[in-house]
């Protein structure tokens, strides 16, 4: 037996004000973005911003459902937009955030489960990076180095593929 130590970097930003100014455009996008969020269930509104290679910022916001299960997250919305309005173009970053009803968003906002294994398969797809971005309504901002880093033993199997 041996143990593996699995651990990753990222960049914690004390404002948005002191990002590059790509990250701090796509970052405002999401944070637009979260005013189209259909969230009555939650009162939890996420935006999420897609920049793609070519430049183009596609965006999304958390859609809900009365039956529960039927609602999508934003970065879903936004992604699955982008690479289906643009299709066979590589995902450069991704910025996510969120405000809620009833008390202040003031961590960054990372994606869940099912949105890291839904995007990280377009980082397999076109073998680059998607820069990830995390903000909250206000306070720090988290950059990580592509969506595979948060998501530590990805499920690849090579051979659905053939
Ligand atoms: N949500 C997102 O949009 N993205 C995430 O990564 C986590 C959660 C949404 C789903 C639901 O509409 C609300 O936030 C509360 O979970």
């Amino acid at each position: 037996m041996r143990t593996i130590t699995s651990s990753f970097d990222y960049q914690v930003y004390n404002s948005a004000s002191e990002l590059a100014e790509a990250d701090q455009e796509l970052l405002e996008k999401a944070k637009q973005a979260v005013a189209t969020s259909h969230a009555p269930y939650s009162r939890y509104h996420v935006g999420a911003a897609v920049r793609l290679a070519n430049g183009i910022i596609v965006t999304g916001s958390n859609q809900e459902n009365m039956s529960f299960p039927a609602g999508l997250c934003a970065e879903r919305v936004a992604v699955f937009a982008a690479v289906s309005n643009y299709p066979g173009v590589p995902l450069a970053s991704l910025a996510i955030t969120a405000t809620a009803d009833t008390f202040e968003v003031a961590e960054p906002v990372p994606p869940c489960g099912m949105c890291r294994q839904a995007i990280v398969e377009f980082e397999m797809k076109h073998g680059n990076k998607i820069r990830v971005i995390l903000g909250g309504h206000s306070g720090k901002v988290y950059i990580i180095d592509g969506m595979e880093t948060l998501l530590p033993l990805t499920f690849h199997e090579a051979g659905l593929a053939k």
